[in-house]
């Protein structure tokens, strides 16, 4: 089947307003933003449909009700793992549930949502221990709440394999945040060095974002021309700011975006592109998921870069299946079904496969997040292999 009359999926449309800048007419705008959520858009012969997924975090949403309450309901990091020496992470007992079978994982520390934070290095101990098990690559969205240095220090005290694709995750209409980030960014560059360090991605659906608040569509028109050269400064900056740390090896700087909001002059400016594909979101049923994902992401993306002078190199930032629904009525998607088998089903016909056929992508994602679930419902927060509590879901994890 051609993708010109095929559905296409992607995630997300969440605005991540810090507090700080929520004004009374953002949150509207973020309001009718999520009322949109479900919509057919054109853009050429393409159709597409505009699934929510409250990708990532980076700078957090968090009204700051309740949030205590909150994250001490999913957190039961101490018994998730158990360890030779209690005082020595690195002498984590393995699972043997758990195979390396993946390319990535995407990932974001519990209680990394700014200004609420509250994630601890405990916690991201036991994430890093049990994400070791699975892959030797992991991505996040944001540097907020220290969670960069969170990571590498984890990384650092367990002594495993394991590199980082760190995130910074700006904000089109707040200068503020990306700052912050990329501050803590430099910070834990500084302090942790390159080893574990494979790139830094500056924008998270950026440009879906920009698009979406400008009452615009394709990437490539002129608002997202006008989105594209904000989001390239930020880019830049980060490209300046990391080169005058003098590091001993050069480090890819991309962006990660749904996967048809690619912007042409974005591509031009970075290293790599990461792109969300959810077969769920584009209501295609689970039988044909694993190939629709991959069809998606060659025409799309790989074949697009491939036209441009830089080539950006181009992984797969986002692909998974729901398992659950905080709303039964959000349980399906047309023929796609939340559901743990469905979850088997995907990791059964994608995993392995797109290792053979050289696909990086990150699985998405490690845990569920309890976070999305109050925030955003339907199925945002149950992505995860695991559990919130960090316990493995109903899962065999395929052995490739
Ligand atoms: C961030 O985390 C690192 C590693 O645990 C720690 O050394 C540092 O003190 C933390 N910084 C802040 C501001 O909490
Ligand atoms: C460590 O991880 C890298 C990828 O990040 C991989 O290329 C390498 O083979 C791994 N090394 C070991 C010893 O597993
Ligand atoms: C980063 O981007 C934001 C908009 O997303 C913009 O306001 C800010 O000026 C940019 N900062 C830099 C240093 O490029
Ligand atoms: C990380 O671990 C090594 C030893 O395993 C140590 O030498 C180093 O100082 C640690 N800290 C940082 C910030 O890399
Ligand atoms: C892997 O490649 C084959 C052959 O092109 C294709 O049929 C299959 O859908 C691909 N699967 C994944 C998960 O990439
Ligand atoms: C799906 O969830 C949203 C909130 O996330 C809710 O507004 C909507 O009513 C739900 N749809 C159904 C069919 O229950
Ligand atoms: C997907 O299915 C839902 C109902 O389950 C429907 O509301 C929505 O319009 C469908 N979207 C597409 C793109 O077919
Ligand atoms: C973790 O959460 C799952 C799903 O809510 C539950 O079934 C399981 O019993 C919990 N495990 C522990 C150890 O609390």
């Amino acid at each position: 089947m051609s993708l010109n009359n095929q559905q296409q999926g992607y995630s997300s449309v969440e605005y991540p307003y810090s507090n700080a800048a929520y004004s009374s007419s953002q949150w509207l705008e973020k309001e009718q933003s999520r009322s949109r959520r479900s919509k057919w858009i054109t853009i050429g012969s393409l159709v597409a449909v505009l699934g929510l997924i409250a990708i990532g975090v980076g700078v957090g949403v968090t009204v700051a009700k309740n949030h205590k309450s909150s994250s001490s309901s999913s957190s039961s990091s101490s018994n998730a793992v158990e360890q030779t020496d209690p005082n020595d992470p690195s002498t984590f007992k393995l699972d043997a549930r758990l195979k390396k079978s993946f390319y990535g994982i995407a990932y974001t520390p519990e209680g990394s949502q700014y200004p609420a934070c509250g994630n601890s290095l405990e916690q991201v101990i036991t994430d890093i221990q049990l994400l070791s098990q699975l892959t030797d690559q992991i991505r996040l969205y944001g540097a907020d709440c220290n969670q960069t240095a969170l990571v590498l220090e984890a990384i650092n005290q367990t002594k495993v394999n394991m590199t980082v694709w760190l995130g910074n995750y700006p904000i089109p209409t707040d200068p503020a945040p990306y700052e912050r980030q990329r501050d803590a960014i430099i910070d834990a560059l500084k302090t942790y060095g390159v080893d574990h360090v494979a790139g830094i991605t500056v924008g998270n659906e950026y440009m879906l974002n920009y698009l979406n608040a400008n009452g615009a569509t394709d990437p490539n028109s002129d608002i997202g021309n006008q989105g594209a050269q904000l989001l390239i400064a930020n880019i830049t900056d980060t490209r300046t700011a990391v080169q005058a740390l003098n590091l001993p090896k050069t480090i890819p700087i991309g962006t990660a975006d749904a996967g048809s909001f690619f912007n042409t002059e974005v591509l031009e400016a970075v290293d790599y592109g990461m792109s969300n594909i959810h077969a769920w979101f584009a209501n295609v049923s689970i039988s044909q998921a694993a190939g629709w994902v991959n069809e998606f992401f060659q025409e799309n993306n790989v074949q697009v870069a491939q036209t441009l002078s830089n080539k950006p190199q181009f992984f797969i930032a986002e692909t998974g299946w729901p398992t659950a629904s905080k709303d039964a009525g959000n349980e399906s998607n047309g023929p796609s079904i939340a559901s743990e088998p469905n979850l088997q089903t995907f990791l059964d016909t994608f995993v392995c496969q797109a290792n053979k056929n050289g696909t990086g992508y990150f699985f998405f994602e490690y845990f569920d997040e309890t976070w999305k679930d109050e925030e955003f419902g339907g199925v945002e927060g149950h992505w995860g292999l695991f559990y919130s509590n960090r316990t493995l879901k109903d899962i065999t994890i395929p052995t490739c």
